[in-house]
């Protein structure tokens, strides 16, 4: 018995961010950031537009593209680290609003690895009999944790959501799945105000990430190799038995280096950087989504996700869709 991906639906604000118009905000140039990150423009959410709202229209879109009907849905896992208030959790935002029936419904918070964190432990809940159909989402609005003025981070972070729905299958769905974190890595990239430790201020404009850049870099380039490499050795298998990575969307030259790292042909990879921007637990189902419905991923395809974010959090899933 396996879990298995069966829809999967996405949502981008309408709000386009090209780099053009970050030109007349901060220092920088549609060059540098194109050639620097692979980014061309983001979707910002509008100043009404919470993670819930745009979680709720890429749920409903997975639950539209399935052949179940939504009184199925007995989990909802939400990764983000932008929810919309301290709580209620975004699962049970999304639950009242779609009309969903009494279920666990909770939200995890490992950044950017946060839908991976979610199918992981998704994954679990089908496996042990608990769930019969999952939905999972990744939603952030990270421009509301961004700083405008700042150059270093505003050119590379976004809002959006993506929903996955999962149910147990006897056909091969989610093969192997590990997540992981390592807390020592934690001052590199953070939010130093919140709810508990230091409450925000809005007064100090001191509840944006914190980055130091060039030093998650060579970190994420370090630990996306090793993970990818230990899931294809622990299944028996090389970079030729993939037919799609989809690692997370934070930077063509981090994704370059990974791919080279594992042998990994680029036509092989999925890249929706230069119009998703880094959407944080969004970026992977977003990007599932776009190379399912732009005809590249087909049912039967093997795919391996990978995830890299703040903590930092890592993770991977390899699964046949
Ligand atoms: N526009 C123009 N110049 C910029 C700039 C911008 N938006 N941001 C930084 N610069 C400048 C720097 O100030 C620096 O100038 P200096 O040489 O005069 O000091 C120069 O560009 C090079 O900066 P550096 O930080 O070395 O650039 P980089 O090649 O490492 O690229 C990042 C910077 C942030 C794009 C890159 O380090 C990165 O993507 N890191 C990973 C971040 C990430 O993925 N975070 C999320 C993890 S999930």
């Amino acid at each position: 018995m396996y879990s298995r991906i069966i829809s999967v639906g996405s949502y981008q604000p309408d709000n386009i961010v090209t780099n053009e118009e970050l030109e007349h905000k901060v220092n920088t140039s549609d060059e540098w950031i194109r050639t620097r990150t692979g980014i061309e423009s983001r979707a910002i959410a509008e100043p009404g537009q919470a993670t819930s709202d745009l979680a709720i229209l890429a749920a409903d879109a997975a639950i539209k593209k399935s052949d179940i009907n939504k009184d199925e849905i007995d989990l909802i896992i939400v990764g983000t680290c932008t929810p919309d208030v301290a709580t209620p959790n975004v699962g049970v935002i999304i639950q009242e609003s779609l009309e969903l029936n009494s279920c666990p419904a909770f939200s995890v918070e490992a950044a950017c690895s946060g839908f991976i964190y979610a199918l992981n432990i998704a994954n679990k809940f089908i496996l042990s009999g608990e769930s019969k159909c999952a939905l999972v989402v990744g939603a952030e609005t990270l421009s509301r944790i961004t700083d405008w003025n700042d150059r270093n981070t505003c050119v590379l972070f976004a809002d959006g959501a993506g929903a996955a729905i999962l149910k147990p299958s006897e056909d091969t769905g989610i093969i192997y799945s590990e997540i992981s974190a390592d807390g020592t890595y934690s001052d590199l990239l953070y939010v130093p105000y919140g709810t508990s430790r230091k409450p925000i201020n809005e007064k100090e404009n001191d509840y944006f990430l914190q980055m130091k850049g060039n030093e998650v870099f060579k970190v994420a380039v370090k630990k996306l190799e090793s993970i990818a490499i230990n899931t294809l050795k622990k299944n028996n298998l090389t970079s030729d038995d993939i037919d799609w990575f989809i690692p997370h969307q934070a930077n063509i030259r981090i994704i370059q280096a990974v791919a080279k790292r594992l042998d990994m042909p680029m036509e092989k990879v999925i890249v929706t950087l230069a119009e998703h921007g880094n959407t944080s637990a969004a970026s992977i189902p977003l990007a599932l989504d776009k190379a399912i419905t732009d005809g590249r991923i087909s049912k039967g395809d093997r795919i391996l996700l990978q995830s890299f974010g703040a903590g930092f959090t890592w993770g991977t899933v390899l699964l046949t869709l």
